[in-house]
């Protein structure tokens, strides 16, 4: 897969991408990962991106002209791919969003600042417009990140045990179809600070080792996320 990320601050993605799975899943070559900054692409002498709303009101609007240059040019380096804007008012993120966009083999990232975009840049590139919740970040930028790590472990081969992410919270479903959240896990010691560790688990049982977990995860689920059940 290949993200390119358009951002007025390339330099605080750098990081995130520069460890752990996101940086695996690069020296696999599995992923690449191409910033652009928004900037390089003003045609205003001071490379203005931003400019006060019209009808007046708080704060500043992403400005047609560098946006919209920035993403065709992006565009234009390989195949079309997803593009995808990162706006609280978007669509919202999800475990079944990402397991989606990542059977896409390119998808082009845009992060906002201040109170927006200025309509008619969704107008005019018809994008996908994802929130990754119901809160306000100052920037796209950390939904991004977390956009592209969510997608990033589903891709075949980049997580060490091929197994792993089917495992994970929201990937595990009841027999109603229900997502469920992870079971709890033990590990060595078996006792630690009077706590034991179930002995179901290290009984060697795995019949009785999935039950079990399956119990806990519905448990969980219906204590921590309600929501998630239909009844
Ligand atoms: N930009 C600011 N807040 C955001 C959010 N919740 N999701 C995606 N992009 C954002």
């Amino acid at each position: 897969m290949r993200i390119d990320i358009l951002t007025i601050f390339p330099e605080m993605l750098r990081g995130v991408f520069a460890d752990s799975i996101l940086k695996r899943a690069q020296d696999k070559e599995i992923l690449r990962v191409y910033f652009h900054d928004i900037r390089a692409y003003s045609q205003n002498k001071h490379r203005k991106v931003d400019d006060r709303p019209f009808g007046g009101g708080p704060g500043m609007v992403m400005t047609c002209q560098p946006v919209v240059d920035a993403v065709r040019a992006v565009q234009a380096q390989a195949e079309a791919g997803r593009l995808i804007f990162m706006c609280p008012g978007g669509k919202k993120f999800s475990q079944t969003a990402a397991a989606e966009l990542a059977r896409a083999s390119r998808l082009i990232l845009v992060c906002g600042r201040y109170e927006g975009f200025d309509e008619r840049i969704f107008t005019l590139l018809q994008p996908e417009i994802i929130s990754i919740g119901d809160y306000v970040l100052s920037g796209g930028e950390l939904a991004a990140a977390v956009l592209a790590d969510a997608v990033t472990r589903l891709l075949p081969k980049v997580l060490g045990d091929e197994h792993s992410a089917a495992e994970d919270s929201f990937s595990l479903r009841n027999e109603r179809g229900e997502p469920l959240l992870d079971y709890p896990h033990y590990a060595p010691p078996a006792l630690y600070a009077g706590l034991a560790a179930p002995e179901i688990l290290r009984g060697g049982n795995h019949a009785e080792i999935n039950r079990w977990r399956r119990e806990q995860a519905e448990q969980r689920t219906r204590e921590r996320r309600p929501d998630l059940f239909r009844v």
